[in-house]
């Protein structure tokens, strides 16, 4: 196997990034490797390495880097403008596209990101309800707002459920306004949201939360229990949405909540993100609908952007041509199987976990069903391993491997060879290896 070397150039701009950037990084993956392009399933950093890419620009890129059609879509809209703040061809047509392909979406309001989506999603909720808790649940992921990052990873869990800032700059008071619960334990959060009926606004999940698919009757038990008590249920779908299903989640799961946020794929690698969901819900968006007391201000200077609604739009297209899921299904089914089976072989506890479109290995002999599962699994060996990984050309996220319509046959056999070669390193012992490296 070869492994990747870095040239002066790119060490250049390495220096220069730790000069200009706190931690050296944009904050979202390790800044020792600088990509200079992308192209299918593959990308290149600056040095001219090359990776089998399963970070996929964290998810947007599931049609693949620079698809011909997504290109030219983007550039058809650039010679006439990039944004107005105003109703546009572009964005309203991806509008009906989302409300003609989401179970729950009757309406749609466009944000830049993720993170806005669900910190809108949850006020949305208040806004109906006139009550102020959200249940979230523990390891849940709903982007970097205030009420978002609680309990989304604690090194020590408390008790449910109190809720634990992830981090510094959070107002004491908001934590006072969340609940947390243990994911796919139907039985604790039915009781908590009996419990607090009365102070809920809502329920935000990621139906497949983070790599940890539902347990069979989880999702029913949690659209039974709020449903029950008119409390809106809330799927961030910004990783699920059009990569499950063509309908997300709740098509895929079965399950439709009352709100859903989308993202990543929806701007087709443009900021572009949306709140969906019941007419009803959504009217508090249009103070005509619900007057000034029930009325939910939002105005964001780019959102409907119709570059990005081109290219989400284009993205969208491709996705809904026959026979894409069962493609991206088979090369993840086959990629599952084949670490499963690798990791099998060297004799290593390790859980492979997630569906087809994205998955992860957790390094633990337990079944895992929730955070505390993934917690008690080895990190430093799953950052060896992805580091090895890495070194061999195949890059990923720390803890996701995003699967892509583009990812060939020959990405796959690549993979492989990179796994089976990356394990038996991980496999050996210590004494081989300091014998290897000498
Ligand atoms: C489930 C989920 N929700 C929300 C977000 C936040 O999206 P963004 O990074 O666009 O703010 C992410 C980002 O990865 C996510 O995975």
């Amino acid at each position: 196997m070869t492994t990747q070397t870095h040239g002066d150039e790119e060490l250049g701009l390495i220096e220069t990034a730790k000069r200009v950037l706190p931690g050296g990084s944009f904050g979202n993956v390790a800044s020792d490797v600088v990509i200079r392009e992308g192209r299918g399933g593959r990308v290149w950093d600056e040095s001219g390495n090359e990776y089998i890419d399963f970070l996929l620009g964290s998810g947007p890129m599931l049609v693949g880097h620079a698809h011909p059609e997504v290109t030219a879509a983007v550039e058809a809209q650039l010679p006439h403008g990039t944004t107005f703040f105003a109703n546009n061809r572009r964005g309203i047509e991806l509008a009906a596209a989302i409300v003609e392909a989401v179970p729950c979406a009757e309406k749609v309001r466009f944000v830049s990101t993720g993170t806005e989506a669900d910190l809108y999603a949850m006020r949305l909720a208040r806004a109906y309800r006139k009550r102020d808790k959200i249940l979230k649940f523990e390891g849940g992921y709903h982007g970097m707002s205030d009420y978002a990052l609680m309990s989304l990873a604690p090194k020590r869990p408390g008790n449910f459920p109190s809720a634990i800032p992830d981090s510094a700059g959070i107002p004491q008071s908001v934590r006072d306004e969340m609940l947390i619960a243990p994911f796919n334990d139907a039985e604790m959060v039915a009781s908590l949201v009996r419990e607090h009926r009365d102070d809920l606004a809502g329920v935000i999940v990621e139906p497949f939360q983070r790599i940890i698919p539902p347990a069979p009757g989880f999702l029913e038990a949690l659209r039974k229990v709020t449903a029950e008590h008119g409390i809106p249920l809330i799927f961030d779908e910004v990783v699920t949405g059009f990569r499950l299903a063509y309908g997300g989640a709740q098509e895929y799961y079965g399950i439709e909540p009352d709100i859903c946020t989308l993202g990543k794929v929806i701007g087709g690698g443009f900021p572009l993100a949306a709140i969906a969901g019941r007419e009803e819900i959504m009217s508090h968006f249009d103070r005509k609908a619900v007057g000034e007391e029930g009325f939910l201000m939002q105005v964001g200077t780019l959102s409907g952007n119709p570059v990005a609604a081109a290219a989400g739009l284009a993205s969208l297209d491709i996705l809904k041509r026959p026979g894409t899921y069962e493609r991206i299904f088979a090369t993840g089914r086959e990629l599952m199987g084949e670490l499963a089976r690798l990791l099998k072989r060297a004799r290593i506890a390790a859980q492979v976990i997630g569906e087809p479109p994205l998955f992860d290995v957790v390094f633990t002999a337990e079944e895992i069903r929730d955070y505390r599962g993934v917690l008690r699994g080895d990190a430093e060996m799953l950052r060896r391993f992805n580091a090895l990984l890495r070194e061999r050309g195949v890059l990923k996220g720390e803890a996701k491997y995003y699967v892509s319509l583009a990812h060939t046959a020959e990405d796959i056999r690549h993979t492989c060879d990179a796994w089976a070669s990356a394990i038996d390193e991980l496999a050996a012992p210590p004494a081989a290896k300091r014998r290897a490296g000498e």
